[in-house]
């Protein structure tokens, strides 16, 4: 690969990633670090000391898989939000001091939209609406005009967060989504005829929004009065992303748009995919999730949105390239077809 290959780097939250876009804007894989707290949630700190330590090892790791030299990356990508702004600081700083050392463009961007983008580049989506779906964020976003607009999301935790609690709580270590994923599974193999009768929890839609917290609360109690782990875990998961697909229709319906789109790290769960699926086929339009290793946070994503900003909008200035946690999807110029 030539000079211009972009860099990007992730670091938002447990999540510390290199990953690449060649110059065509193609993304190649990622070398990640993640954290994983033996107990307990992600601590900001603990998990930006984590990223801290793992930056030299692996950009290391980046350079000899992609077979590169420092002097081949033509860019320098890194989320600017939204985040955990210990995190952040260290991918903006490791991102700053890259672009100096080797005197080439340095460009911020919203960990959101690089979201939506590589799944649009993955599944080759033109006009979807999104459905992204990770441990911080819930949202169901169109893009009108040159903005991504929020069309509904959680009112309260993520709805990975919610998953990864439950989880905890019932002795399943982070990242508790695949885990619950697992129990549901196998509860409905052995019990082919299940029924949600006497597992029903709180509904989750508040208009175009979403609230979990009632639903982690209720689910704890059926677990507390005897329901069994498993069909519990299957409930949790048919109410919540019933809740999800319910909003994201709507907003298929209000848009008049033809295609829906999976992104984050929830966006990994089958049952989510194939209750998306079947939403979208009843109404005639196409369901889309890009692979596990850019539904989950990753660098690629970043070099990929940093590709497509540097070509339409150019790089960020040092004045400009502060982060920001509280970054929302709605504050980015998309100033690309
Ligand atoms: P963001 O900063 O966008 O909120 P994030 O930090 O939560 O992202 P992601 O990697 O996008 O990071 O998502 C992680 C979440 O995805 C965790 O809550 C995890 O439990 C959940 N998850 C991963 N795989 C599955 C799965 N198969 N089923 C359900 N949830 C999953
Ligand atoms: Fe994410």
């Amino acid at each position: 690969m030539g000079k211009e290959v972009v860099l990007g780097i992730e670091s938002t939250a447990h999540t510390f990633s290199f990953g690449i876009v060649d110059s065509s804007g193609a993304p190649g894989p990622s070398c990640s670090a993640f954290l994983r707290p033996k107990e307990g949630g992600i601590h900001p700190r603990e998990a930006a000391d984590h990223h801290a330590e793992n930056s030299p090892i692996i950009l290391n790791d980046w350079l000899e898989n992609n077979e590169l030299e420092p002097g081949d990356i033509g860019a320098i990508a890194y989320s600017q939000g939204p985040g955990l702004a210990p995190c952040l600081r260290v991918g903006a700083s490791v991102a700053r001091a890259l672009s100096t050392r080797l005197d080439i463009p340095l460009v911020g961007v919203n960990h959101c939209v690089a979201h939506i983008e590589i799944g649009r580049e993955r599944c080759g989506c033109d006009d979807p609406v999104l459905l992204y779906v990770s441990g911080g964020n819930t949202q169901v976003i169109a893009r009108l005009g040159n903005r991504y607009r929020v069309l509904g999301e959680t009112l309260d935790i993520g709805i990975g967060n919610m998953l990864d609690k439950f989880a905890r709580d019932n002795g399943m270590p982070f990242p508790g989504g695949p885990k619950i994923e697992a129990k549901a599974k196998e509860w409905l193999q052995e019990n082919p005829d299940a029924s949600l009768e006497g597992l029903e929890l709180p509904y989750a839609v508040h208009g175009m929004d979403l609230t979990f917290s009632g639903l982690l609360t209720a689910a704890k109690g059926l677990v507390d009065r005897g329901a069994p782990l498993g069909a519990v875990c299957w409930s949790l998961q048919e109410h919540a992303f019933a809740a999800c697909i319910e909003v994201a229709e709507r907003a298929l319906a209000h848009t008049g748009k033809k295609e829906i789109l999976l992104g984050g790290g929830v966006a990994c769960n089958q049952r989510l995919c194939e209750m998306s699926s079947i939403m979208a086929s009843e109404r005639g339009c196409s369901s889309h999730v890009p692979e596990k290793m850019y539904c989950v946070d990753n660098g690629s994503m970043i070099a990929r949105l940093g590709w497509m900003q540097l070509n339409h909008a150019g790089p960020t200035s040092l004045e400009n390239s502060a982060v920001d946690q509280l970054l929302r999807t709605d504050q980015t110029d998309i100033c690309w077809p």
